[in-house]
């Protein structure tokens, strides 16, 4: 995520930062807590998260970090991180490897990295994480593949925890097809007694369908004081999930939240999950924007970003996708198949068959079927491209026309142009593109080619085949190849 983008997403962060901060703002103000709220801020213990994303996701047979591939337009651990700080987690400390700087930029500042030199396991990991996270009395350890976590359910493992004053608390599921997970194994009465990893487990511990998610709430001072102490496995991995048994061993407590939706706990260690979790966060968005008011006809055939924003009343007809940082606005029409991509449109726009890229349109601006709008553009109120039409770093003035077979490339146009069938800017000479302006008012007949750079004045007008090689005076006519100026015909009075 780069440019205003990344300030958006930030911002988005920072705002949900601030929502989960009311007993500070309570603070802030002097505002005296009532009795059941001292009750409360007693029983609170602080609780840090520790995210692991140092792990080399082998299994994705991927040049990308594991964690940095995609879930609807963010990465998977910067929707971890934003399932942390939605919940109230603090400090953040994530655990990246080596050469980790894809992975700093993709989440940014705000939290601490820490590097694992070598990937000696989940329990090694979160060793790392010790120095900064040591204040805390709570250590939450998150999977970094696992992206689709709800904060409420973290916030639920946190007050269990709390209340039950429990050493571990786990987010476990109950699965149909447990296949490659760790297992909850627990006694008669329902005691959890051990995780066991799918590949050290017998038969009957393989026919457990509860499973182990990736969080964990830890007591922190147990947790540091019995961490370093676990014996590597047999590949020489120190397994995080070797701490339960331990504990139990010990007589500590150990508790467990079920998650209330099994598809928050989708881990990514392959493509195909990759697109399960995929599947499961589009029909998230889709179901948001449609409770909030933009209509699908059929949804399964839409593909939304989760940083795309749209208004009210909006329509998306079958198989388009809006992804990046894209904002529509109210009442637009978009598709059937279309691809919006990092782009800003105002209300009232209608987009049928054709690709907008890196461009803004302002109201009620209209383009398609089969158009291209991309590098930068911006069209102004009311502007109306048709058929197969391409505009390239382009800027179109309020009510300009383009209906059939054109290309504006590196243009500025100004109100009320008429673009004729098959006119074209020619802006590239062969080593550099040159600009094209045009004025206001101004008439391009069919098939004309603005050789750039050129500028034509306002009110001038173009023959049919006009090849336009000189900038064109205002209020003149230029005809022919090329192209000379003749005198216009009065306009007849009506
Ligand atoms: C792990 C759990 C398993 C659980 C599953 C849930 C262990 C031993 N197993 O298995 O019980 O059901 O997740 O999805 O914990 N990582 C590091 N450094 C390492 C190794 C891993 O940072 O040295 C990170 C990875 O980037 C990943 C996470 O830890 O984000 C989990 O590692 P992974 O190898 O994917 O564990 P699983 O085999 O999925
Ligand atoms: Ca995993």
């Amino acid at each position: 995520m780069t440019g205003s983008g990344q300030i958006w997403y930030n911002r988005l962060k920072w705002t949900i930062l601030l929502e989960n901060a009311p007993n500070l703002a309570a603070l802030c103000v002097g505002i005296r807590p009532s009795p059941r709220a001292v009750c409360d801020l007693k029983a609170m213990t602080t609780h840090a998260a520790v995210i692991l994303a140092a792990g080399k996701g082998t299994r994705m047979n991927s040049r990308i970090p594991k964690v940095l591939h995609r879930v609807c337009g963010i990465e998977m651990v910067c929707l971890v991180e934003e399932a942390a700080r939605q919940a109230g987690l603090a400090p953040i400390a994530v655990v990246v490897p080596h050469e980790s700087q894809q992975i700093e930029t993709a989440i940014g500042p705000g939290v601490c990295y820490v590097t694992q030199t070598e990937q000696l396991g989940t329990g090694h990991a979160v060793l790392q994480a010790e120095g900064q996270v040591e204040a805390a009395d709570n250590i939450l350890v998150m999977y970094g593949d696992v992206p689709l976590v709800n904060a409420e359910t973290l916030k639920r493992m946190m007050r269990l925890h709390d209340d039950t004053e429990a050493c571990i608390t786990l987010l476990t599921s109950t699965l149909v097809n447990p296949e490659g997970l760790g297992r909850i194994v627990r006694d008669r009465s329902g005691a959890i007694k051990a995780i066991v990893e799918e590949e050290y487990a017998d038969d009957d511990t393989r026919s457990i369908r509860e499973i182990n998610s990736g969080f964990y709430c830890f007591r922190a001072r147990w947790l540091w004081k019995h961490l370093n102490g676990i014996s590597p496995s047999q590949k020489g991995e120190v397994f995080l999930t070797d701490l339960v048994a331990l504990a139990v061993q010990q007589g500590m407590t150990v508790e467990s939240v079920l998650s209330a939706d099994a598809y928050e706990t989708i881990g990514v260690n392959n493509r195909i999950q990759l697109a399960e979790a995929e599947a499961v966060m589009r029909q998230r968005i889709r179901e948001r924007w449609m409770i909030n008011g933009v209509s699908m006809p059929d949804p399964s055939s839409v593909y939304i970003d989760h940083t795309v924003e749209l208004g009210e009343d909006t329509v998306i007809l079958p198989n388009s996708h809006i992804t990046g940082q894209s904002h529509i606005g109210e009442a637009c029409k978009i598709g059937p198949n279309s691809v919006i991509s990092d782009s800003i449109l105002g209300k009232g726009c209608e987009v049928i068959s054709s690709v907008i890229r890196d461009s803004h349109l302002e109201d009620n601006v209209d383009v398609g079927p089969f158009s291209h709008i991309r590098g930068g553009s911006h069209l102004e109120q009311g502007v109306h491209v048709g058929t197969s039409a391409e505009v390239k770093s382009s800027r179109l003035g309020r009510d300009t026309k383009m209906g059939h077979f054109s290309y504006m490339g590196d243009a500025h146009l100004g109100t009320n142009v008429n673009i004729g069938a098959g006119a074209i800017t020619c802006n590239f000479d062969g080593e550099k593109k040159n600009k094209t302006r045009i004025g206001d008012d101004v008439f391009i007949s069919c098939d004309t080619m603005l050789i750039a750079p050129i500028k034509l004045g306002d009110r001038s007008a173009t023959g049919a085949g006009a090849v336009v090689t000189k900038d064109v005076a205002p209020d003149s006519l230029v005809v022919g190849m090329p192209a000379r100026k003749v005198p216009r015909k009065p306009k007849s009075d009506p």
